[in-house]
């Protein structure tokens, strides 16, 4: 009783904590309503049984990939960074142009958003994954098309297979449905977590959005809490704790 009366202290301790450093969330919102999800989390675990490759051999799999049309008009493939281990991973929809020109996720103005989302986690973006549903950018920033989803996403499921996150947060709605294998509006499917093939997966908006919808951080800063939440109680502690 002694242990979980101290093991709950340290939980509000450090909750407290990350919602202090939640600054970046105009007025972040309440502790309380990161005490946890108010729907079930799936308790299925990773699957373990699909052949596993590393992040190096996928990569090498896909070369200059030309499996669906995007190859025709783009600069670089964007393959993901980040930490091969990690136990959180985040997944957008397609790179941009200044993904295209650098061959990294989430290097633009949306990017730098994800940076503070991410460090307003307790987590920085070297030990965190990131990748897209698309390897390639759609030109003029358009929507993935299901024929680019349907080439790309085997690859995107090989490397979640490879690193094995605990938890995957869907930043939008085409990486939402992409991982959900779903067609449904992100403002239906934010907000909890689902199970993808045994992962835990939790859409939110996504930084773009919230750049041109400021608004809307306070929402996706209580969605990032029930992460925050759900990390602690699987045990999961993030490598740099938010100073207080
Ligand atoms: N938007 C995305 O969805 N992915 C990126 O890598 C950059 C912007």
């Amino acid at each position: 009783m002694d242990d979980l009366r101290l093991l709950v202290g340290d939980l509000r301790r450090q909750l407290e904590r990350h919602v202090r450093a939640g600054a970046w969330a105009a007025r972040a919102g309440s502790p309380t309503r990161a005490a946890g999800p108010e729907v079930a989390v799936p308790v299925t675990e990773p699957s373990v049984d699909t052949p596993r490759r590393t992040l190096a051999q996928i990569r090498d799999e896909l070369g200059e990939c030309q499996r669906c049309k995007l190859h025709a008009t783009r600069t670089k493939l964007v393959f993901g960074n980040g930490a091969e281990d990690a136990a959180l991973m985040f997944v957008g929809e397609a790179p941009g142009a200044d993904e295209d020109r650098i061959g990294d996720p989430f290097v633009g103005k949306a990017g730098e958003l994800l940076d503070k989302m991410i460090e307003a986690m307790g987590w920085t973006r070297p030990t965190v994954y990131v990748a897209n549903i698309l390897k390639s950018r759609p030109p003029g920033n358009r929507n993935p098309q299901p024929d680019e989803v349907a080439a790309c996403i085997p690859f995107l499921w090989a490397q979640i297979d490879a690193i094995r996150p605990r938890i995957i947060v869907a930043l939008g709605r085409p990486a939402a449905n992409g991982l959900l294998g779903r067609d449904a509006p992100i403002s239906a499917l934010r907000g909890r977590f689902h199970d993808a093939r045994g992962y835990k997966v939790l859409p939110t908006f996504h930084p773009a959005y919230l750049l041109r919808e400021p608004e809307r951080k306070r929402d996706v800063w209580t969605d990032l809490k029930l992460v925050i939440v759900e990390l602690d109680r699987l045990g999961i502690r993030s490598p740099h704790p938010p100073k207080t």
